[in-house]
């Protein structure tokens, strides 16, 4: 379906030294612009970046600041059933380099967002992927289905980091049945709508988590959702958040999530979208080198509401710089030298073994 152009009128620059202000100009003159399309399974986008669900609203609240078309794609709060109130306040603490949050995903449910939310987010210059949420299967399913149905969805997005009620509280993606489950449950309602498992790094292996998703046909799967983490106000010996526990997300996270995408994306054929404190375009780049097809850009939309804009300007300096036409070309290209495979370390072992690597001497030697 064809959109309409929607502009927000021109913003002021934003403050020097924000994270996305690390490159923010346009392609230089006479330099052709690279190539940034990229694709996620039967989903085509003009660029790989697309908006972490909860960090940007259902759209609306950024149209004064942002212009929408430097995204390819918008993902809203997920969407549950009914609608939810959310859990009690405090329920966001600043930390070192990141946020936690434990919001419990407020949301108006899934009629009254058909109704009142879609319209506008099918009306942007991109693509639309709906984040869906649970607390059992059937949620899921219900909600996927509602979904499915309306014109000018483009994609779901499955938040199965949710935990599952029927279950005792076990969180869906921290095992490949509960994973499986929902997918494939999902999969049977969705249509010919591409679908995205959103997965949690709050595990020991993702690799059999993300092959359960793949199995189970999604077309694509993304991680990661917040790392569980609490903060303490010792003088009044109280948790900084009412739920106790929250999630931490921003750039604190960002060699987690780079660590996640790079394990997943050996693990499945299907692309895999990177999240987690991507702040510029160096970070887009290095989570699509590490295996990243797309990215998704959360924490920064609070610090900087236009960082998609200065992200995207990013991309069109850094990649001709580089000497790199097609973004595409970038993924997966991360040059890594398996142990034994590498001729320093048939060296090392040869020598002696760990002890001799200059590397490891500071900590053996102490
Ligand atoms: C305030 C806040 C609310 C969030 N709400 C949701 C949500 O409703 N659904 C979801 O799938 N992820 C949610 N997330 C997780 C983000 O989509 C993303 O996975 C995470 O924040 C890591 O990316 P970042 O470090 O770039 O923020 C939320 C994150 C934040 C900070």
């Amino acid at each position: 379906m064809s959109k309409p152009a929607r502009h927000a009128p021109p913003p002021s620059p934003p403050p020097a030294g924000s994270p996305a202000d690390a490159s923010p100009r346009p392609t230089p003159a006479g330099v052709a612009a690279p190539d940034l399309a990229v694709e996620i399974g039967r989903l085509a986008l003009k660029n790989p970046l697309l908006t972490a669900s909860g960090t940007f609203g259902y759209g609306k609240e950024f149209e004064q600041v942002l212009d929408f078309s430097a995204f390819a794609g918008v993902i809203g709060k997920t969407i549950t059933r009914e609608p939810r109130a959310g859990n009690p306040p405090p329920r966001i603490v600043e930390t070192p380099s990141g946020m936690l949050n434990a919001i419990g995903l407020p949301n108006p449910g899934v009629e009254r967002y058909c109704r009142d939310y879609l319209p506008y987010l099918r009306a942007l210059p991109c693509k639309v992927i709906v984040n869906v949420g649970g607390m059992t299967l059937d949620d899921f399913v219900a909600c996927a289905r509602r979904v499915a149905a309306e014109p000018g969805v483009d994609a779901i997005e499955l938040n199965i980091s949710c935990p599952n009620v029927e279950e005792g509280g076990r969180n869906f993606a921290t095992h490949a049945e509960g994973t499986h489950q929902v997918v494939s449950a999902c999969r049977r309602v969705a249509g010919g709508l591409p679908l995205i498992a959103k997965l949690t790094p709050n595990v020991a292996d993702i690799a059999p988590i993300a092959r359960a998703a793949e199995e189970a046909g999604a077309d694509a799967i993304s991680l990661i959702n917040p790392w569980i983490g609490m903060e303490v106000d010792w003088r009044a010996r109280r948790p900084a958040l009412a739920n106790v526990t929250g999630g931490l997300s921003g750039p604190a996270i960002r060699p987690v999530a780079l660590r996640f995408v790079w394990q997943a994306a050996r693990a499945v054929k299907i692309p895999v979208i990177g999240i987690g404190g991507i702040s510029c375009a160096d970070d887009v780049l290095r989570f699509m080198v590490a295996g990243a097809t797309a990215v998704e850009l959360g924490t920064i939309n609070f610090v900087n509401p236009r960082a998609g804009e200065e992200v995207l300007a990013g991309l069109n300096r850094l990649l001709p710089a580089a000497g790199v036409a097609r973004v595409r070309d970038l993924i997966g290209t991360l040059a890594v030298t398996e142990p034994g495979d590498d001729a320093r370390d048939r060296d090392r072992d040869r020598r002696g073994g760990a002890a001799s690597d200059p590397t490891l001497q500071g900590f053996l030697a102490v």
